[in-house]
């Protein structure tokens, strides 16, 4: 292995699906992706898990063929978190810096981060991100990036990104059952948005919507920053349930005919029946008006619930560059269409592009959480040194639980 360049892992632990994609980073910082794989997920429930065991064996069993693949033993990962306990909260905080010639340093920032976080996020919840929105230096605000400025009174406004602790002490957990370390964990619409956004939809004002098996997520970035982030806890898997207890039919045929039938353009002119068979013989055949029904109803509520969020965020119809949708969900044929009449916005389907590598393979929305969570792994470590540069973003969850691997091992050998 070239010595310039660095292994990195994203980690989308999901409902129904588990995702991994292995990169490599070079010097300048371009990443390859050498490794993927995706594998059924057991023991999670609305995006969180449910027992430790189902999650770490899915883990495990994925991401020895992706492994193979890329030729690295993955010990370390960034790894996806779901449900709609994740929050955003708005903070401000203030510091006295000194006297008005003092410039603003590393430290500066440090301290005024933590003056804007404690106490504002419950004890019972984990910070996940701490996005910087805007500073003032005595009083005078709009500063995006105050390192190097002169001051005495620095302020601070941020959005903070928090889940609960156990639910991240659970995933952390079980990944390390697995035998990963879950270096950070990152909202999925939020890892999804780095594989699937420009920094010119950032900065113009854009929504990522992920919408997996049980929970949909979204991600609002404004100014180039995460202004939101949000998680509705439904998903594509209830419109499933609800096509199997309406036609009284078992999920996998309820699945069949929303992957195989089933467009978001439901003004269309289609055939009215959809039959189903094997071998050219139809089985059953369903009233197409009645199953639209249905998929219409389920998929009106997910977006009602995503257009209240924004709504709360005070970011309904104020995004220029719209709404870009991402998961499995997404892949429904002409969802778009429908996400456009529901959320009064231009709607796209994101597909993680424009990677080295094997990157073809999953250019795919469903891969965009785990693609996006590499992305982000590959940009750690990137250190500002001097005025202008990135910000260093320092690990928030850096517990060292290696201690408990060995004993969570020992819980796993017994199965
Ligand atoms: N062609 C398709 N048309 C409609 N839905 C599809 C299609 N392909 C996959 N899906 C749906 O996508 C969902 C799975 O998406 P995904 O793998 O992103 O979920 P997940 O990440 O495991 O779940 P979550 O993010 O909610 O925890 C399933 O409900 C599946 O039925
Ligand atoms: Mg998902």
């Amino acid at each position: 292995m070239d010595e310039n360049k660095r292994f990195v892992t994203g980690l989308d632990v999901g409902t129904e699906h588990v995702r991994a994609v292995i990169a490599t980073v070079n010097k300048d910082g371009a990443v390859a992706i050498v490794g993927f794989n995706e594998g059924a997920s057991a023991g999670m429930r609305k995006g969180m898990p449910a027992n430790l065991t189902g999650p770490a064996s899915s883990i495990d069993q994925m991401l020895g063929e992706a492994e193979r693949m890329g030729g690295y033993e993955v010990r370390n990962a960034y790894v996806s978190i779901g449900g709609s306990q994740i929050l955003s909260t708005r903070t401000e905080g203030m510091i006295a810096v000194g006297t008005v010639e003092h410039e603003i340093n590393l430290d500066d920032l440090a301290r005024v981060e933590t003056i804007a976080v404690s106490g504002r996020i419950p004890a019972n919840r984990d910070v996940l991100d701490v996005v910087p929105l805007e500073y003032a230096l005595d009083g005078q605000g709009g500063i995006k990036d105050p390192l190097g400025m002169s001051g005495a009174r620095l302020e601070m406004r941020a959005n903070v990104v928090s889940a609960l602790s156990p639910n991240c002490e659970n995933l952390r957990k079980a990944t390390l059952a697995a035998d990963v370390k879950a270096d950070r964990l990152i909202p999925s619409a939020v890892a999804a948005a780095k594989a699937v956004l420009t920094d010119r939809q950032k900065e113009n004002g854009v929504a990522v919507v992920d919408m997996g098996a049980a929970t949909t997520s979204v991600a609002v970035y404004e100014e180039g920053d995460l202004q939101y982030v949000g998680v509705v806890p439904a998903g594509s898997n209830n419109i499933t349930n609800d096509l199997a207890i309406v036609l009284a039919i078992d999920p996998e045929m309820a699945e069949e005919i929303k992957t195989r039938f089933v467009t978001g353009d439901f003004d269309s002119e289609k055939s009215p029946v959809i039959k189903i068979g094997k071998e050219g013989k139809t089985e059953r055949a369903f009233d197409r008006k009645e199953v639209d029904a249905v998929v219409q109803a389920r998929l009106s509520e997910i977006f009602d619930e995503i257009r209240k969020k924004l709504k709360a965020a005070r970011y309904d119809q104020r995004l220029p560059e719209g709404i870009v949708l991402t998961g499995g969900g997404a892949k429904m044929r002409d969802i778009d269409l429908f996400a456009k009449k529901c959320l009064e916005a231009a709607v796209k389907i994101g597909v993680p592009r424009g990677l080295g590598g094997v990157s073809e393979s999953i250019e795919k929305p469903e891969f965009a959480v785990a693609v996006g969570l590499a992305m982000l792994a590959a940009e750690q470590g990137e250190v500002r040194s001097e005025p202008g540069k990135k910000m260093p973003k320092l690990p928030k969850i850096g517990k060292d639980m290696m201690g408990k691997a060995g004993f969570l091992k020992k819980i796993f050998a017994r199965f």
